[in-house]
């Protein structure tokens, strides 16, 4: 892949990846990528992202201290979020996201001790070595400040396929914002909407060989004329 595939096709290709090989991404490559997501619009041109990229020893450490923190039952979220709170169609998809992942990996519904293990895997940034820190002020009841970032990671998160790399986000790093804030050195001012593992793609390993169902536009789209 190149950055000369086709728009239609790096919307396609990306998906995400939930399993890295261990060899970095050249400093060149990684910049080439946080260029192009510094492109992204936001409300007003505030341009709020602050982003923390965690690489090499420290990427170590800061895996070992969330995992500490996730023993001793320390989960620090800026935000609110319960899985519990989705109904109807949406609670619908998470189950089946949640099905395809699981039966890709050869974890069966009821192994309650796999599944712990696979959800830790977050923790471990699924072995990829570097993460993105997505870290934001505070502004209002911080909905259109969350919105410039979702629109900022889906930028890099395009770029990265464009360069033939692979991410996923996860909310789950942002049950850790304390802890992060602290191994970094971040101004607790700046909060964690969620992180974004990054590198190459393991893709002869089967968590990035199922691909999830995307709903029409005829379920998501009302046209008015
Ligand atoms: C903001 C955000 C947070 C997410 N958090 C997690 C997470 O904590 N762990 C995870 O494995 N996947 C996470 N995902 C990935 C979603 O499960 C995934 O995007 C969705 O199932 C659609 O699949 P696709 O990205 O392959 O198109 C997150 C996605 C987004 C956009």
């Amino acid at each position: 892949m190149s950055e000369s595939m086709l728009f239609r096709d790096v919307v396609r290709e990306r998906h995400s990846m939930r399993n890295f090989l261990p060899h970095p991404v050249p400093e060149d490559i990684l910049r080439s990528v946080l260029e192009d997501a510094q492109h992204s619009p936001s409300n007003c041109n505030t341009q709020p992202w602050q982003t923390h990229i965690v690489s090499g020893s420290k990427r170590d450490a800061l895996s070992k201290a969330i995992l500490a923190a996730d023993d001793a039952g320390q989960l620090t979220p800026d935000f609110s979020f319960g899985i519990d709170d989705f109904s109807g169609v949406y609670r619908k998809r998470y189950k089946e996201q949640g099905a395809a992942y699981y039966q890709a990996i050869g974890v069966k519904r009821d192994d309650y001790d796999l599944r712990r293990d696979a959800s830790r895997r977050n923790l471990e940034f699924f072995g990829a070595p570097h993460v993105a820190l997505l870290f934001m002020p505070e502004v209002g009841d911080n909905v259109r400040v969350a919105g410039d970032i979702g629109m900022y990671a889906q930028t890099l998160l395009l770029s990265l396929t464009a360069h033939g790399l692979g991410g996923v986000p996860q909310t789950m790093l942002g049950f850790y914002g304390e802890t992060i804030r602290k191994e970094l050195g971040v101004d607790p001012s700046l909060k964690l909407l969620f992180g974004i593992s990054l590198g190459y793609p393991d893709m002869a390993h089967p968590a990035n060989q199922y691909r999830i169902n995307k709903v029409s536009v005829g379920e998501s789209v009302i046209f008015h004329q």
